[in-house]
Protein backbone atom coordinates (compact mmCIF):
# COMPACT_ATOMS: atom_id res chain seq x y z
CA UNK A 1 0.00 0.00 0.00
CA UNK A 2 1.02 3.39 -0.83
CA UNK A 3 0.57 6.60 1.15
CA UNK A 4 0.86 10.36 0.22
CA UNK A 5 3.74 11.86 2.03
CA UNK A 6 2.28 14.39 4.21
CA UNK A 7 2.45 16.53 7.54
CA UNK A 8 0.40 15.25 10.52
CA UNK A 9 -0.53 16.95 13.48
CA UNK A 10 1.41 16.22 16.89
CA UNK A 11 1.05 18.49 19.60
CA UNK A 12 -0.50 21.93 20.03
CA UNK A 13 2.14 24.65 20.74
CA UNK A 14 0.17 26.11 23.44
CA UNK A 15 0.52 22.41 24.90
CA UNK A 16 4.55 22.50 25.13
CA UNK A 17 6.53 23.68 27.80
CA UNK A 18 9.83 25.01 27.23
CA UNK A 19 12.72 23.19 28.63
CA UNK A 20 10.55 20.03 28.49
CA UNK A 21 10.73 16.53 26.27
CA UNK A 22 7.19 15.52 25.56
CA UNK A 23 5.94 11.90 24.10
CA UNK A 24 3.60 11.04 21.06
CA UNK A 25 2.49 8.45 18.66
CA UNK A 26 1.86 9.47 14.81
CA UNK A 27 0.81 7.02 12.39
CA UNK A 28 2.16 4.16 14.51
CA UNK A 29 5.68 5.22 15.39
CA UNK A 30 6.94 7.08 18.87
CA UNK A 31 8.03 10.39 18.56
CA UNK A 32 9.42 12.97 21.27
CA UNK A 33 8.64 16.92 20.52
CA UNK A 34 11.44 18.89 22.58
CA UNK A 35 10.34 22.54 23.06
CA UNK A 36 13.38 24.93 23.75
CA UNK A 37 14.49 28.37 23.62
CA UNK A 38 15.90 28.48 20.13
CA UNK A 39 12.27 26.53 19.05
CA UNK A 40 10.83 23.15 18.61
CA UNK A 41 11.52 20.01 17.25
CA UNK A 42 11.09 16.58 16.66
CA UNK A 43 12.93 13.47 16.90
CA UNK A 44 12.73 9.90 16.76
CA UNK A 45 11.93 8.28 20.27
CA UNK A 46 14.67 5.52 20.01
CA UNK A 47 17.87 6.37 21.44
CA UNK A 48 20.53 5.54 19.05
CA UNK A 49 22.56 3.77 21.44
CA UNK A 50 20.67 0.54 22.34
CA UNK A 51 17.23 1.23 21.41
CA UNK A 52 15.82 2.47 24.72
CA UNK A 53 12.39 4.35 24.17
CA UNK A 54 12.52 8.11 25.45
CA UNK A 55 10.02 9.36 27.46
CA UNK A 56 8.76 12.87 28.88
CA UNK A 57 11.32 14.62 30.69
CA UNK A 58 12.84 17.66 31.42
CA UNK A 59 15.44 18.81 29.08
CA UNK A 60 18.85 18.93 30.76
CA UNK A 61 20.12 22.47 31.01
CA UNK A 62 17.02 23.73 28.58
CA UNK A 63 18.73 22.28 25.46
CA UNK A 64 20.13 18.61 25.80
CA UNK A 65 17.60 15.41 25.68
CA UNK A 66 19.62 12.94 27.87
CA UNK A 67 19.03 9.41 27.94
CA UNK A 68 17.78 7.74 31.03
CA UNK A 69 18.93 4.04 30.47
CA UNK A 70 23.20 5.09 29.94
CA UNK A 71 23.67 8.82 30.09
CA UNK A 72 23.94 9.62 26.41
CA UNK A 73 22.99 13.80 25.50
CA UNK A 74 21.99 15.06 22.22
CA UNK A 75 21.49 18.52 21.57
CA UNK A 76 17.56 19.68 21.04
CA UNK A 77 18.59 22.30 18.36
CA UNK A 78 17.14 20.30 15.37
CA UNK A 79 20.60 18.49 14.36
CA UNK A 80 20.18 15.41 17.40
CA UNK A 81 24.05 15.55 17.74
CA UNK A 82 25.87 13.74 20.55
CA UNK A 83 27.28 15.98 23.16
CA UNK A 84 27.58 12.90 25.37
CA UNK A 85 28.40 9.40 24.90
CA UNK A 86 28.16 6.28 25.06
CA UNK A 87 26.03 6.92 21.87
CA UNK A 88 28.20 7.73 19.07
CA UNK A 89 24.85 8.31 16.15
CA UNK A 90 22.79 11.70 16.42
CA UNK A 91 19.27 11.06 17.24
CA UNK A 92 16.90 10.85 14.21
CA UNK A 93 15.32 14.11 13.58
CA UNK A 94 12.41 14.53 11.78
CA UNK A 95 10.90 17.04 9.48
CA UNK A 96 8.62 19.10 11.07
CA UNK A 97 6.77 22.41 11.18
CA UNK A 98 4.14 24.86 13.29
CA UNK A 99 1.15 25.92 11.49
CA UNK A 100 -1.19 27.95 13.11
CA UNK A 101 -0.11 27.02 16.54
CA UNK A 102 0.04 23.23 15.52
CA UNK A 103 3.55 21.07 15.49
CA UNK A 104 3.35 18.90 12.48
CA UNK A 105 5.33 16.26 11.42
CA UNK A 106 6.05 15.05 7.69
CA UNK A 107 4.85 11.42 8.00
CA UNK A 108 7.00 10.22 5.53
CA UNK A 109 7.97 6.03 7.16
CA UNK A 110 4.39 4.82 5.76
CA UNK A 111 5.87 4.71 2.12
S1 LIG B 1 20.20 3.39 25.42
FE1 LIG B 1 20.46 5.53 25.44
S2 LIG B 1 22.51 5.80 26.09
FE2 LIG B 1 22.27 3.67 26.01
Amino acid sequence: MEKTVNYVAVAAVGDLREGFLTEHEVEGRAVVVAATAEGIHVYDAMCPHSDFRFGASRLRLGCEIECQMHGARFKADGTGAVTKGPAKEPLEVLDSRVVDGVVEVLVDWLI
